[in-house]
Formats: structure tokens, sequence, C-alpha cells
């Protein structure tokens, strides 16, 4: 298919088209099919057409499919009151709903300033974020992604936003001032720049120096959140209380979703007008989030995420294959550090030798859909309904490619 005239430039789109998908698999316009480790990056966290979740939006979408935001939803209740109690052993007591995780980290930058404004005045507004992050795509989510190449011609960004090295616990005791810094923004585990889990001992100094000087501690928890990690969230992991967690792609398993959730001190910073979104809380995405969370959130489904993600790392560490440098990660957010580029590894499992579609006799070999996280590592996001035949067979396929 060559619609790519139409496109504006912004994405390097691999040469297949996906049809059709059931489970961890996707099928192209051939009919090869293609194990699926990436989840559309961590979205269908509940694989492709599952069942409970095709029904609910089915039947959503039939019985209403959308009412703004000036009546109430018995479904997007529903799904805020889950949301809220999936939540709330890491303190969350209310949530705004929106689209992305652009848009939730946009609402976690309002909240925290608005909350510094109405108590200390002007000027204490900063937010303080850290290298390697990534927030979004806005503006101000930009402003706040500490990542030059992403800076690069759309400046001027907004104001107040300052990067500390991951770790660096005296850096950090010195960009949380308390008379300039309204928020501290974190992922529990920095997932575009390499799969990185924080250390322990500097998530619980910033909780500490966040607590003692009133600054927002605010979790992006949009990439590692919703099970990814193992825990319903990845904070929960240092058990640290934070003010505003931040979640999106898994939420809805596939339907558009995001949402901004407050603890105590910030649950009613927002109020009528503040903010707002049209499609935020939409009946559809809400039908599809209550299964992924009726789903996803028992101990017995996340102590699977946390197996199945353990077997993949043992697994590639087995091999002991030299271009492999190093193999880390949490529950099923796994990063694979190889030698050199990753990128022709990820080309070759969907088009290269073995895995593409140029004749029937391609077609027959599954393809595997991969993703990069920095230019010489592979990140692997699968549904979390992955079997273990399915995860062999995926490793399977990579170990050929490395040869
Ligand atoms: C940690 C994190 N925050 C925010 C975003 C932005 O989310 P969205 O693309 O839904 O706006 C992403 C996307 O990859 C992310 O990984």
């Amino acid at each position: 298919m060559t619609n790519r005239d139409v496109f504006m430039n912004t994405y390097h789109r691999l040469p297949v088209t996906f049809v059709r998908g059931e489970g961890a698999w996707l099928w192209d316009v051939h009919g090869k099919k293609y194990l699926d480790f990436t989840a559309g990056i961590a979205v269908n966290c509940l694989g492709h057409g599952h069942p409970a979740l095709v029904k609910a939006v089915a039947d959503q979408s039939a019985r209403l499919c959308h009412v703004s935001n000036y009546f109430q939803s018995d479904v997007t209740a529903a799904f805020a009151e889950k949301l809220v109690a999936a939540c709330a052993p890491s303190g969350m007591r209310t949530v705004f709903l929106a689209n992305s995780g652009a848009e939730a980290n946009e609402g976690a930058c309002k909240i925290a300033r608005k909350y510094s404004l109405k108590k200390y005045g002007p000027g204490r507004h900063r937010i303080v974020t850290l290298k390697g992050s990534f927030h979004g795509r806005t503006v101000t989510t930009l402003s706040a992604t500490g990542q030059e190449k992403f800076h690069q011609d759309f400046g001027p960004f907004t104001e107040g936003f300052i990067f500390v090295p991951p770790g660096d616990i005296d850096a950090l005791d010195r960009a949380l001032d308390a008379e300039t810094t309204a928020g501290f923004l974190v992922e529990a585990v920095q997932g575009e720049s390499g799969v990185i889990p924080q250390d322990p001992a500097y998530i619980e100094a910033a909780a500490r120096f966040c607590a003692g000087r009133d600054i927002l501690f605010m979790f992006d928890e949009v990439q590692c959140g919703i099970g990814r990690t193992g825990t319903f969230l990845g904070c929960e992991a240092y058990g640290v209380k934070p003010d505003i967690v931040t979640l999106a792609k898994g939420l809805a398993g596939g339907i558009p979703v995001g949402a901004v959730l407050a603890g105590e001190k910030a649950a009613s910073v927002f109020q009528t007008g503040d903010h707002g979104s049209t499609f935020g809380g939409n009946p559809v995405t809400a039908a599809a989030a209550l299964v992924v969370l009726e789903t996803v959130n028992t101990p017995a489904f996340l102590s699977e995420i946390v197996r199945k993600g353990d077997k993949i790392q043992k697994a590639v560490r087995s091999w002991k294959h030299p271009r492999i440098r190093e193999v880390r990660g949490r529950g099923l957010m796994i990063a694979v550090d190889l030698d050199a580029e990753a990128w022709p590894v990820i080309e070759a499992a969907v088009t290269g030798a073995g895995g593409g579609n140029r004749n029937a006799a391609d077609r027959s070999n599954p393809g595997l859909l991969m993703l990069s996280a920095g230019p010489m590592t592979l990140r692997f996001l699968p549904p979390y309904i992955i079997s273990d035949e399915e995860i062999d067979q995926g490793l399977g396929i990579l170990k050929g490619l490395l040869g």
C-alpha cells in the first residue's frame, strides 16, 4: 500500500500493512503472521481481539458512544471509581480522564503549578524532571522531556523545566529548591531511553525531599503502569506514596485514554473550569478500561507478568550471545543492549531474511515485532497474555536473526 504521500513524514514506518490481530499475533495483507513483542508500544496489554474487551467496546458503542463531560455517564463513573480504587494503595483519591500520555502529563504540570501558586504565590512554578526522560510531544511535555534530540526546531518552550541526572541524589537535593519548585516528575522505569528502573535509594530520597519541601511528587506511569512491570503501578515497587500519577497507553487496552490521578494533597486542586477534554472519559474508552482493570489488577495475573518477564530475561541471558551486552527490565518491560544498531535487527525481523514477505516461502515464516529504546537497544513490551510457547517462538526468531 503506498499511501505515504498523504501523511506528514513523522514516522519511519516499516513496509508492512496489518489487517488483523488475535492474541499475541498480527496478520498482514498477504496473510503472513507476526508475533507481537510490542503491544502497540505498551498499549494492547490484553493482546489483539481480546473477547471481553471486544464485546465491551461493541456493546458500549451500540448503547452510547459519547455524551461530553457536561453530563454523567454510568460507565465512565464506574471506570473512574475502579481506577482510583486500583491506585488507592499508592494514595490516589481523585482522577481526571484524558486521551493520551502527553495530555495526562500536561494535566499533572497544571495541577503542580496551581497547587503551588495558591499556597505560596507566584515564582514557585519550576518542575524538575530527569535527563533521558520522555513525557510527550506537546510543547509543554517536550519542555519536560530531558532529551536534547526532541528539542530541536520547536522552541520557545514552556518556561520553568529543569533536568537532573538520574540517580544523583545531591543534584536532586539542589534542584528541588523549596522557594522555586512546584513539582518533580519521574518515570518509575524510564522507557524510551532504555528501560532503566530508578534506583530505590534515589526514589526514597526524592520522596523525602518532596514531602519535606511541599513539592508535588509525580510519577509518569504512562508506559510502565497498568501492570507492565508486575505491580499495578511501577512506583509500588519503591513503597512510596506520590502526590500525582499519570497513566495512558495500556489503560484501555487499545482505545485512546489518559488519566491524571491525585492523592490527598492535590485531590481538589482542579476546580470547575480549570481543565477539560472533549473526549476524556469517553464511554467506549471507559468500557474497554473496565475490562483491562478487572483482568489485570489481580495478584495472580500480576505475578504471571513477573514470571513471564523473568523467563524472557533468563532465556536471553542463557544464550551468552556475543552480540548481547546486557539484558534488563522489570516484568514485561525488557531491554536487550546489542553491540551495534538495533534498528537493522528490528527491520530484519519484519522484512528481512526469515521474516520477509516477498514470496510464498517467506510468508510462511512468522515475523517478530520489536521496538528500540535508544540506538543499540531492543525493547520488548509484549502483551500480558502471551503464552510460554509464544515467548519461546519469538526468542527463537530473535536468536536466528542475531546469528
Ligand atoms: C513515559 C511516557 N510518558 C508520556 C508519553 C507520551 O504518551 P502519548 O504518546 O500517549 O502522548 C510516553 C509515550 O511513549 C511515555 O512513554
